[in-house]
């Protein structure tokens, strides 16, 4: 192998973090972070992943600092792995990425994370793929990256491991970032990291769920359904599958234990249900945390977020909308 001088310059990307509409929970057998299920989502602005990746030949191991801090972490270096051997060199990498949102706390950070570093890590290295390659790379190493690659709504199948590393799977666009007006408001309930990770819950849930099966039967008509109310631009059907594609994810993962749920989540679920009694059109989701995210549209926003913000427990609200997909910096 050589070690490609063109390859120490210093790339930068950024990447947004989505929200599953139709969730994402459970893997196929195999080690090719396959998903069980299809799941769709909308990728968001106002909150962003910067990554910054160099491979230096001075480097002894890979060096990966994620806001300010030294970390270790195997899906890091395996996607790092997967680069190299594709660029077909040995260096080592430094890795410095910087969030502007609570991170591991059910925010999606793995998600716009995993997006920028492949899509840094790939530049990087000047391997010339396109998105839908650089899509299936993030999937690797977390599935819901693969999603943040692209912007508006962006769907991923579920997959089939074949054993077999060619055996692409790549999120896609089904809609572009103005397709439908919608206003995400994301209610930040804690700055702490989660009890346990999704890619551990979702192991776990597999295991012990007794509804697991039934989620794995139903899953795919509720995203079906759900991708035909988005494409319909029905803004309150997408708001009911969304709903209850959250209370499916959440009810399987319960069963086996699993609570990402905190009494400011339930207070703000009260909220957005008061809120539609009276009238105004909102509708809730909660990804691996205790944060709820709200969608409404544009117009209505300005009540629905004074609303939210007053209640206990949540600590702020952060105003998205359909956002872009992972791209470099100059
Ligand atoms: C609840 O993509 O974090 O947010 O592939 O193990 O890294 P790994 O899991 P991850 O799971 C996301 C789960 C979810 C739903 C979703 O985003 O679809």
């Amino acid at each position: 192998m050589s070690e490609r001088r063109d390859c120490e310059q210093v790339v930068t990307a950024v990447a947004h973090p989505n929200i599953a509409l139709a969730k994402y929970w459970g893997k196929r057998a195999g080690q090719g972070n396959f998903p069980a299920v299809p799941s769709l989502s909308v990728t968001l602005s106002g909150m962003s992943t910067t990554t910054h990746v160099q491979f230096d030949r001075t480097l002894a191991a890979d060096s990966v600092m994620i806001n300010g801090e030294a970390q270790y972490d195997s899906r890091v270096v395996a996607l790092l792995d997967r680069v190299r051997a594709a660029a077909e060199f040995r260096l080592f990498a430094r890795v410095v990425s910087v969030n502007d949102f609570p991170t591991a706390s059910g925010l999606a950070s793995s998600a716009s994370g995993f997006a920028a570093l492949a899509l840094a890590a790939t530049h990087a290295a000047t391997l010339e793929w396109d998105a839908a390659r650089i899509s299936d790379l993030a999937r690797r190493s977390s599935a819901s990256a693969a999603r943040s690659i692209f912007g508006g709504f962006v769907e991923l199948d579920a997959g089939q491991e074949s054993g077999d590393e060619r055996n692409m799977l790549a999120a896609k666009q089904v809609a572009p970032i103005d397709y439908l007006p919608l206003t995400v408001l994301v209610c930040v309930t804690t700055e702490q990291k989660k009890s346990i990770g999704s890619t551990d819950a979702m192991t776990k849930t597999a295991q012990k769920s007794p509804f697991y099966d039934a989620w794995l039967r139903d899953a795919p008509a509720i995203h079906a359904s759900l991708k035909s109310a988005l494409l319909a631009r029905d803004r309150q059907l997408l708001g009911e599958l969304t709903e209850a594609s959250t209370w499916a994810m959440h009810a399987t993962a319960m069963a086996a234990g699993i609570v990402y749920l905190r009494s400011a989540t339930i207070d703000a679920i009260e909220c957005v249900r008061s809120l539609r009694a009276s009238g105004t059109a909102a509708y809730m989701t909660m990804d691996a945390g205790p944060h709820v995210k709200v969608f409404t549209a544009p117009e209505d926003a300005p009540r629905v977020k004074r609303e939210l913000a007053a209640v206990n427990g949540v600590l702020r609200v952060i105003e998205t909308q359909p956002g872009e997909g992972a791209r470099n910096l100059l």
